[in-house]
């Protein structure tokens, strides 16, 4: 079984940052957000992944190699344009080579290991089981009806779900996914949408089942999010790297990367990148910086770096 592991978005939810460090990159407890999804997936037993990439491209391949460093081996493929899941996916054919293989969006992170999930369908083979989890409001997510564990429809967003089970961004496929992509037509919003994709298997009698995940499911997407996220993984005493220097009071839920400087009066709830210079008169809290920052007053729910000032 192979991996494939979706991380061509732009993040613009967290520029400018992710202008400077590609999303997939951003350290989370001072480990980059991919070191989450390789640990899950190597506890699926799973090495060799592709990663898709768009114009993050060249970092994330300077960054991350042959994946050797991290105990995988890791190929890269380019989508041309951020067209969607299933658009994502169909350039992946040639790497899955007829093989199954999980397909992990890369800003999920998960507090349990999905490998009882993964191995249920090795245990039972069908064309396509996906994570589903329950949850308050699925109006954000794709949403599953399911009966006796088989998803009998799936709609993206809907503004009227039947049920509260969320597509939780962990898939698992048999080739069968790949005669699919020819009819797929762009959705309203203008997406190739994986969950039209699977929505076709269904409508072509092919099993797809829902694997249930009862544990903690974030995604960094945004800046409460990616705190929040940071928060789960790295607890509330504060992280400090090595060759970091502050001066500030030190609150709760502090992160600050390998070699950052910072100077403030306090900080809570906030995440300074590696190599950060971070100097004001007030305090930090509820952000997230990077570069070189000199400035007067509060830094509160703010995501900068250096003089990218969007
Ligand atoms: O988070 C779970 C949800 O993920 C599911 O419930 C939905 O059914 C599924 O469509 C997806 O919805 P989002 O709209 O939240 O997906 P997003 O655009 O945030 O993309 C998820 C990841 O895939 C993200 O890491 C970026 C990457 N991606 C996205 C697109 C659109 C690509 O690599 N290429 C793309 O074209």
């Amino acid at each position: 079984m192979k991996g494939v592991i979706l991380a061509a978005g732009k993040g613009s939810r967290l520029y400018p940052v992710t202008r400077v460090v590609a999303k997939p990159l951003l350290p989370l407890a001072n480990r980059m957000t991919m070191a989450y999804a390789f640990d899950q997936l190597k506890a699926c037993g799973i090495t060799e992944i592709a990663i898709v990439v768009g114009e993050n491209e060249p970092e994330m391949r300077a960054t991350l190699g042959d994946g050797a460093a991290s105990g995988v081996q890791l190929s890269f493929v380019r989508q041309p344009e951020p067209l969607g899941l299933a658009h994502a996916v169909s350039f992946c054919k040639d790497f899955v080579d007829g093989d199954s293989f999980v397909l992990y969006l890369g800003d999920a992170i998960y507090g349990q290991s999905l490998a009882p999930i993964v191995q249920s369908f090795k245990d039972e083979p069908c064309a396509n089981l996906n994570l589903v989890k329950e949850v308050e409001d699925p109006r954000r997510f794709g949403v599953a009806n399911v009966v006796d564990g088989r998803i009998v429809k799936l709609v993206e967003k809907p503004q009227n779900p039947e049920s509260n089970l969320a597509m939780a961004g962990m898939y698992v496929f048999g080739p069968q996914i790949w005669s699919v992509f020819a009819d797929l037509k762009p959705s309203a919003r203008g997406e190739y949408e994986i969950t039209d994709a699977i929505q076709m298997l269904i409508d072509r009698g092919e099993v797809v089942r829902a694997g249930v995940y009862e544990g903690e499911w974030f995604d960094t997407g945004t800046l409460p999010s990616f705190l929040e996220t940071s928060r789960f993984l790295a607890g509330s005493v504060a992280k400090i790297g090595e060759g970091a220097t502050v001066e500030a009071e030190v609150g709760e839920y502090v992160v600050i990367g390998d070699g950052a400087t910072v100077h403030a009066t306090k900080l809570e709830n906030c995440v300074i990148l590696p190599g950060a210079h971070v100097e004001t008169s007030g305090e930090i809290c509820g952000s997230l910086l990077g570069g070189e920052i000199r400035t007067e007053g509060d830094l509160v729910d703010m995501i900068r770096h250096g003089d990218l000032t969007e």
